[in-house]
């Protein structure tokens, strides 16, 4: 199987803030964010392995500041990580006061996603090669991400989760 490179995966998405998109607050609801978050990074994973992909979880996502209605929202997305059948997809999020010229970032996640056969059942996928710095340092704390957030999902014992005991480690030696 062909590796991949993080550019490969690259997908930017746009939206408009449209009233029904919105809270009475007038700012763009959370959950519609999520979801175009998830139509993004769905089509960054599809990208990388050419294969229809599942989402099997998203990490913690904050809001650091409000969208607004009739801003236009950029989300941009690419592959960190695959593993087997798993690939761990970054994103920013922009938000855009096209009138006033202004573009603030709003915030980042991580969504992982499996790709699936025919039967349903998880697929190996390429491997990515990291290019730059910057994604030779995400592919590397792609490893500590995963490792969490199957702890957290209960797929993982805490005292199996090998990389994270290790800087476990390094930290007490510093200490
Ligand atoms: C995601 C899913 C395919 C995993 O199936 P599974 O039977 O648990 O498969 P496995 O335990 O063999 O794990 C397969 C891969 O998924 C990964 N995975 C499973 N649960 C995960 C989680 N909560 N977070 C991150 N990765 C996860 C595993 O690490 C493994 O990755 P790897 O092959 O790269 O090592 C399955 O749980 C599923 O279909 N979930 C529903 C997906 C869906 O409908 N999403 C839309 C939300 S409504």
């Amino acid at each position: 199987m062909d590796s991949k490179t993080a550019k490969h995966s690259y997908t930017e998405m746009n939206e408009l803030v449209l009233p029904n998109d919105t809270n009475t607050f007038g700012n763009l609801m959370g959950g519609k964010l999520l979801y175009w978050m998830d139509i993004c990074s769905a089509m960054a994973a599809q990208k990388h392995c050419n294969n229809v992909v599942v989402t099997a979880s998203v990490d913690n996502v904050s809001f650091k500041r409000p969208v607004k209605l009739g801003d236009v929202v950029t989300i941009t997305a690419q592959v960190t990580r695959a593993f087997n059948s798993s690939l761990e997809v970054r994103m920013e999020v922009f938000a855009q006061n096209l009138p006033k010229g202004t573009r603030e970032k709003s915030n980042e996640a991580y969504y992982t996603f499996v790709a699936l056969d025919e039967n349903g059942k998880p697929k190996a996928v390429p491997m990515l090669v990291p290019e730059t710095e910057n994604e030779k340092n995400l592919y590397t704390s792609a490893l500590q991400r995963r490792e969490l957030r199957l702890i957290l999902s209960g797929k993982l014992k805490p005292q199996n989760a090998e990389v994270l005991q290790e800087l476990i480690k390094l930290f007490q030696e510093q200490e």
